[in-house]
């Protein structure tokens, strides 16, 4: 039976050639739907039309690509993101605030905040610092939860690594190990409409904001902001940018790096505790409630 709406194939074609994607490769099914709601989204009359628009415009094709892959997410992916966490972020902040509380939001299929877990099993293993691992996709959450993940997952994890913090599960499966999971909790949490936990110290949100509208981007930077303690860092994906972090209260400390400005907007000169116990907040999502500072971990 061919169920291929007008122009698919022409599109899944086109893809091929400029990306290297196979789209044949995906659920046919599931494609069809996705990329017919896509369509809409981005105004475009039947699939032959947007096939020729991504044939000559490269924008309009990297935001195909970028809606396809949605979910995508792999172990210590962009590393010299992971890189400058290991040997500039987390140092400092270990060096200012003791124990560590950490938001991955948007964490996809769980690789994300492992991979902050396993930075701070080596570096840092006996405190208890925290990771707190946000998605609104429930799928992505079971799917991290159960910490199970293909070897394509992995390309990026050094054989050491590899080795010390997961088992084989099948040929091509590898498991998470405890240690590395214990310190990660997950929760669904959407970024556009569920309260922000506070008092955290590091927050990554990467790859995620790339399909919002401007304004819904700028509140959930207003919102991240707000999030960390001052002197906590934020990182967003190596795609993206936040225009005048200032109004934030951010600036820019490194490539796709912001760092919460103390009062009177002075970073770097006081090493006093930036956040005081005392401050801290309670938020709800999804019918339930973390202590969001200080007196628990989350
Ligand atoms: C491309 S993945 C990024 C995963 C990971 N941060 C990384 O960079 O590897 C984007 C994730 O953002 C999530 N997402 C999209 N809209 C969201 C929203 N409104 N609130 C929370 N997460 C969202 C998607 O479900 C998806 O898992």
């Amino acid at each position: 039976m061919d169920a291929r709406p007008e122009g698919f194939d022409l599109l899944v074609a086109v893809f091929k050639k400029r990306t290297g994607i196979d789209l044949s490769a995906y659920k046919e099914r599931q494609m069809i739907r996705r990329l017919t709601s896509y369509l809409r989204r981005v105004d475009a009359p039947s699939f032959a039309v947007l096939a020729s628009r991504i044939a000559r415009d490269d924008a309009a094709l990297q935001h195909l690509k970028d809606y396809i892959t949605i979910n995508v997410s792999e172990f210590f992916r962009n590393p010299d993101r992971y890189e400058a966490l290991e040997r500039e972020i987390l140092p400092a902040l270990f060096q200012e605030f003791g124990t560590l509380r950490i938001w991955s939001a948007g964490c996809s299929i769980g690789a994300e905040p492992y991979s902050l877990s396993i930075l701070l099993e080596e570096l840092d293993p006996k405190t208890p610092h925290r990771i707190l691992a946000t998605d609104v996709d429930v799928k992505a959450l079971e799917v991290a939860k159960a910490g199970i993940y293909n070897e394509d997952k992995l390309k990026e994890v050094s054989s050491q690594r590899l080795r010390r913090f997961f088992t084989r599960e099948e040929a091509d499966k590898w498991r998470v190990a405890p240690e590395i999971k214990r310190r990660v909790r997950f929760q669904v949490h959407d970024l556009l409409k569920d309260p922000y936990p506070v008092g955290q110290h590091l927050i990554l949100c990467r790859n995620v904001v790339i399909y919002f509208v401007d304004e819904a981007k700028e509140e959930v930077f207003r919102k991240l902001a707000e999030a960390l303690v001052e002197g906590g860092y934020l990182m967003i994906g190596s795609t993206e940018s936040i225009f005048r972090p200032e109004r934030y209260g951010l600036q820019a400390v490194g490539s796709f790096v912001y760092r919460k400005m103390k009062k009177g907007g002075v970073l770097g000169v006081a090493r006093d505790r930036a956040f005081s116990p005392s401050s801290a907040g309670r938020f709800e999502a999804g019918g339930r409630s973390f202590v969001g500072a200080g007196r628990e971990a989350f």
